[in-house]
C-alpha cells in the first residue's frame, strides 16, 4: 500500500486508487491543500494527483524526493509542473490527453461562433433591456461557414476542431513547426495569420509559445478576423489583444483562458466583441470525471512499476 497525496478531493475519480489498497491524503471540503501544505505533506507521499492550478514546483518535488515516485496532472497541459526538476529526481510525470479532446474542441467551437456572432453583446443587451426590437443593422457578426480557419497546433484538440470545422464547410489551415503532410499546413505562422478569417489556439504553453500571438503578430491578422484562445493564456499577449481590439484591429476574440488566472486583463473585461470564459475547455461531468480516473490509473500503473499510459517525462 501507498500513500497518494490528492491535491483537492476528486468525486469518483479516485477510485482506481482506492481499489489498488492505496491509501488517499486529501484536504476536507473543496478546498486545494496550499502550496506550504503540499511541500509539507511530499515527503509522505509516493504519488502527487494534482490539478492545473498547483504548482508542482522544484521546492514540492524536492521535498518529495526521494519518496515521491510519480505526479499525475488531472490536465492535459502540464505547464504548472516542472518536469525538468521532476526528471532530475526521477520523478514520472503524467498527464491526461485523448480523453478531454472533443469536449474542450466543443467549447473552441461554441467560442469560434459566439465571438464571431457576438453572442454576448446581443444577449447582455437584451437581458439588461436595452433591445428595442428587430433592426437591421444590429449585432452584424461574421459568417463562420465557408470561412477559413487557421488552427494554430494541431494535436489531439487542435484537429477536432478541424473536424468541426470541415462540417461548417470552413476551409482549414493549420500550423505546426514540422511539416504535417496533410493539406492546408502552413509551416510559416505569420502566413497562416495573415490568410486565416478566424483563428483557434491550441498550442501548450512552453517558453517558445509564451506571447506567440503578440502586437507584430496580431497586426498580421484581417481587419475582421476572430480570435480563439481555449490552450493557455500567456500563449497570448493579452494587453497587445486588449489594444487590437479596442482599435478595431481585428473585429473579435473569444477567450477560456488568461495570463494570471483567475485575474483577467480590466482591459480585456471592457474591450469590445470578446467573449470571456472562466477556463471551463473540459468542464463537463462525463470528461472531468474520466480525467480524474485517468490520472489515477496512470499512478496505479507507476506505483506497480509498470509503464503509465500517459508518461510526459519517464522519471
Ligand atoms: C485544461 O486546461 C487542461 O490542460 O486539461
Amino acid at each position: 500500500m501507498a500513500r497518494v497525496l490528492v491535491t483537492r478531493r476528486l468525486p469518483g475519480g479516485m477510485d482506481p486508487l482506492v481499489e489498488a489498497g492505496h491509501e488517499l491524503i486529501e484536504p476536507d471540503g473543496e478546498r486545494s491543500f496550499t502550496h506550504d501544505e503540499l511541500v509539507g505533506i511530499a515527503p509522505e507521499a509516493d504519488a502527487i494527483v494534482c490539478l492545473l492550478t498547483n504548482s508542482i514546483d522544484a521546492a514540492v518535488l524536492a521535498a518529495g524526493a526521494p519518496r515521491l515516485k510519480v505526479v499525475a496532472n488531472v490536465a492535459v497541459g502540464y505547464d504548472n509542473i516542472d518536469v525538468d526538476a521532476a526528471a532530475d529526481h526521477g520523478i514520472a510525470v503524467c498527464n491526461t490527453p485523448a480523453v478531454l479532446d472533443e469536449t474542450t474542441a466543443d467549447l473552441a467551437f461554441l467560442l469560434i461562433l459566439a465571438a464571431a456572432r457576438r453572442v454576448w453583446e446581443a444577449e447582455s443587451d437584451l437581458r439588461a433591456g436595452r433591445w428595442a426590437g428587430w433592426d437591421v443593422d444590429q449585432y452584424l457578426g461574421r459568417d463562420v461557414h465557408a470561412a477559413v480557419l487557421g488552427v494554430v497546433g494541431f494535436g489531439r484538440v487542435g484537429q477536432a476542431v478541424a473536424r468541426r470545422a470541415t462540417g461548417f464547410g470552413m476551409e482549414v489551415l493549420h500550423h505546426t513547426r514540422r511539416d504535417t503532410g496533410m493539406a492546408g499546413w502552413r509551416g510559416d505562422l505569420d502566413r497562416l495569420l495573415a490568410e486565416s478569417d478566424i483563428v483557434t489556439l491550441h498550442v501548450p504553453l512552453t517558453d517558445e509559445t509564451r506571447h506567440l500571438i503578440d502586437a507584430r503578430r496580431l497586426a498580421l491578422m484581417k481587419q475582421d478576423a476572430v480570435l480563439v484562445n481555449t490552450s493557455r493564456g500567456p500563449v497570448v499577449d493579452e494587453e497587445a489583444l486588449a489594444v487590437a481590439l479596442e482599435a478595431g484591429a481585428i473585429f473579435a476574440a473569444g477567450l477560456d483562458v488568461y495570463e494570471r488566472e483567475p485575474e483577467v486583463h480590466p482591459r480585456l473585461l471592457a474591450a469590445p466583441r470578446t467573449v470571456l470564459l472562466p477556463h471551463i475547455g473540459s468542464a463537463t461531468l462525463a470528461t472531468r470525471t474520466r480525467m480524474a480516473q485517468v490520472a489515477a490509473e496512470n499512478v496505479v500503473a507507476v506505483l506497480a512499476g509498470e509503464p503509465p499510459k500517459n508518461a510526459v517525462t519517464g522519471g
